[in-house]
């Protein structure tokens, strides 16, 4: 659909059916990575197309690796981690998972390569990972933290480090231990806040030699990775949003089958059980490595929650549609210790107080919190300033299903990145989301 076209979200009830959401981002992106330097061909199945994904997809093609789209998987030609000199800069658009896991990937492989990408992305800090590349002896060139960046063939240099991670970033983890992956020596990194684990699972399952003792992550290189299936559990921060939505619309009850249960992902669940949310769990089981479930969701009466910066790292891109379930609950919630939302695609934390703000909601924004008074009954009626950022704008299409007026968003194009058939998924269950002129 056109540029001109945006979406718009009106009042919603019986919200019905069984469905299964797109692949999970975080885990399509390692997948299609790692494949890409195991020695011989794996096959992945439910591969998250969208253009996150296919931006780290193509980086990888332009790297000289052979990837084809078959009917029912993607299959990665490996090329056991020896990568051709590309002609040009990896644009990696909107996706920092994509930079900052392809930088680490790449900063130990014998090339020069520079890294750009969209506007938000080049607003977003990287000296997160550029130091403790730096710590490993690699040559990084970068704008004073931010992009360009430039990695130079450092391989036969590289030396493992011990760090200690004070950020709960499961991107900076990854590139330290992508990194690690072809440095000889012991790679440790000391996690204070546990973040989701889905790189050290997946190396695991390939074959590498990984290991974890309490908050200590141990890996021993070099490692020669073997190719296996892969199958990408449903994205747990795309069925958020049915989940939320369900919750706080009437008379609906919604079953999402297949969806990633990673515990560094799901806090999300926690939170909302405590808010007296009807959410049942079942068919757990394990594939590659990684559980998944399906969950039967129903209309709840919602009441209010705190959480504090422990478990954020395991809620961090469900925190916009939390605020969302917040603002329909009884009571005031508080959310202490998440100002890593500011460093998001958009500044999350302002984004959403703005945009709940003009939707009716009474909320007090402070420098690294929120409280949100919540009700049952929410004015809406706004246009939401997205701020190109996918999770706002389907955070606010949401409350516009539970809202007295409807929401309407100024831009639907970000969408994409991460959740490509979102309007579809959400008119199969009758929630009603739908194209309106800009
Ligand atoms: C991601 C980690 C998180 C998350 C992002 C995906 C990943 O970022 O917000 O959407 O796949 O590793 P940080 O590691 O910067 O917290």
């Amino acid at each position: 659909m056109k540029n001109s076209f945006t979406l718009l979200s009106t009042k919603s009830k019986s919200l019905k059916g069984k469905l299964s959401v797109p692949g999970d981002k975080s885990i399509s992106i390692r997948a299609l990575l790692l494949s890409s330097i195991c020695f011989g061909n794996s096959k992945i199945s439910n591969l998250l197309e969208s253009d996150d994904v296919l931006n780290t997809l193509k980086s990888l093609k332009s790297l000289g690796i052979k990837i084809i789209k078959k009917k029912k998987f993607f299959e990665v030609y490996g090329n056991g981690g020896f990568f051709s000199q590309p002609s040009k800069d990896l644009y990696l658009g909107n996706s920092g998972t994509g930079l900052r896991l392809l930088a680490g990937l790449l900063s130990t492989r014998n090339i020069n390569v520079s890294f750009s990408g969209d506007k938000s992305l080049s607003s977003r800090p990287m000296m997160r990972i550029i130091e403790p590349l730096q710590k490993m002896n690699i040559s990084i060139e970068h704008n004073n933290g931010f992009l360009p960046l430039k990695i130079f063939n450092n391989n036969d240099f590289s030396i493992p480090i011990n760090f200690s991670l004070k950020l709960g970033s499961a991107q900076v983890k990854s590139a330290i231990l992508l990194a690690g992956l072809n440095t000889i020596g012991t790679t440790i990194i000391d996690e204070k806040l546990p973040s989701r684990d889905h790189t050290e699972i997946l190396m695991k399952y390939l074959g590498a030699k990984i290991i974890k003792n309490k908050t200590k992550i141990l890996l021993e290189s070099p490692n020669f990775l073997k190719p296996k299936d892969i199958f990408i559990p449903g994205d747990f921060s795309s069925a958020a949003f049915i989940i939320v939505a369900v919750l706080i619309t009437k008379n609906s009850q919604v079953t999402i089958e297949n969806v990633g249960l990673n515990f560094f992902r799901t806090g999300l669940l926690e939170i909302l059980k405590k808010m007296k949310a009807k959410i049942k769990i079942f068919n757990k089981r394990k594939v590659n490595g990684e559980l998944i479930g399906d969950l039967m969701v129903l209309s709840s009466n919602l009441f209010s929650i705190s959480i504090n910066s422990k478990i954020v790292p395991r809620l961090i891109d469900e925190l916009p549609i939390l605020f969302v379930a917040a603002s329909f609950a009884k009571g005031t919630s508080t959310f202490s210790g998440i100002e890593e939302l500011k460093f998001k695609e958009s500044d999350r934390l302002t984004t959403m107080a703005e945009a709940l703000r003009n939707a009716g909601v009474k909320l007090q924004l402070k420098e690294n919190s929120l409280s949100i008074k919540g009700n049952k009954k929410q004015k809406g009626g706004n246009l939401v300033l997205t701020k190109h950022d996918h999770r706002i704008a389907m955070s606010m299409l949401i409350f516009g299903l539970a809202a007295e007026e409807k929401i309407k968003i100024d831009d639907k194009s970000m969408i994409k990145t991460s959740f490509p058939n979102f309007k579809e998924i959400m008119q199969t269950i009758n929630a009603r989301i739908s194209y309106v002129s800009k």
